[in-house]
């Protein structure tokens, strides 16, 4: 890995010129996530960030595991405050959205979003990002935006259980990632995209980057049956729309996406 080793500083300098309220860096750790939610707890602002190196219980969606080891990746959360209006099935496509954009000033080809919000470069997965909402009692009093970025090429490998193909951008780009330069290219672009929340310039992007947009595929949702059709669009709220065979529109509001005709590990 070409960046130096993460450390408390270094992120504090890096990060200097974007609204970051506190920053807690962690060469090894549970879950950020984990983290994010108990710094809320203590009373975390709006823009608290928390960095790790390596995490021993990273998590993912649908309570999967995920895994970040020592010099590989950026695994980081972010700690946003809502406004009352705010869409909350939109921040995660916010990270999604911000992370695309930054791979693409990279220069990797055309990073997609896979519904609702895995980053792809071609067609195999480099970044997941899982949300979670902090309560206190009925009351939102925080989103903590999680987010994994596979950077080095030690970040995959053969033996990882991946249900999705999944790749490094060092192996897509050929070359080595400084992880806190793309720290900070995320970062800016989630504070950018952030103002657009829900916006019509959002979604239309959201759109352009829809990963297997007219393509066949099927959709695993959690204590429900497989959906298979094509995708249309992603709606203002967020939602996903396919056709069905039979011809009939319908909206998806959870679920994970599978091309019909992606090359699966044989992990799988
Ligand atoms: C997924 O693909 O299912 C989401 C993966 C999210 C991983 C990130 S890494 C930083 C943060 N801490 C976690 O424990 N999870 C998220």
């Amino acid at each position: 890995m070409s960046d130096a080793s993460l450390n408390l500083e270094i992120l504090r300098t890096r990060l200097s010129d974007l609204p970051i309220s506190g920053i807690i860096y962690h060469a090894i750790t549970g879950s950020t996530n984990d983290d994010a939610l108990d710094w809320i707890n203590r009373g975390a602002e709006d823009g608290c960030l928390v960095v790790a190196d390596a995490q021993t219980a990273g998590r993912g969606r649908l309570r999967r595991n995920w895994v970040t080891r020592q010099g590989s990746a950026l695994a980081f959360s972010l700690i946003l405050k809502p406004q009352p209006t705010d869409n909350l099935a939109l921040y995660a496509p916010l990270g999604a959205l911000a992370v695309a954009r930054a791979l693409e000033d990279l220069g990797a080809a055309n990073p997609r979003i896979k519904w609702p919000n895995d980053v792809l470069i071609e067609r195999k997965k480099v970044c997941g990002i899982l949300t979670e909402a902090a309560w206190q009692g009925d009351v939102l009093s925080a989103v903590v935006l999680g987010i994994g970025i596979n950077v080095a090429s030690s970040a995959v490998r053969l033996e990882d259980d991946f249900r999705f193909p999944a790749d490094s951008l060092q192996n897509h780009l050929g070359r080595e990632i400084d992880r806190l330069d793309l720290l900070a290219e995320v970062l800016r672009s989630i504070f950018f995209w952030r103002q657009q929340l829900g916006s019509p310039q959002f979604i239309q992007e959201w759109n352009q980057r829809l990963a297997f947009r007219g393509e066949q595929v099927r959709i695993n949702r959690p204590g429900r049956d497989v959906l298979a059709g094509e995708v249309l669009h992603i709606a203002p709220d967020g939602v996903l729309w396919i056709r069905q065979e039979n011809g009939e529109e319908t909206p998806v509001l959870a679920g994970d996406v599978e091309s019909g005709i992606i090359n699966r590990t044989p992990e799988e």
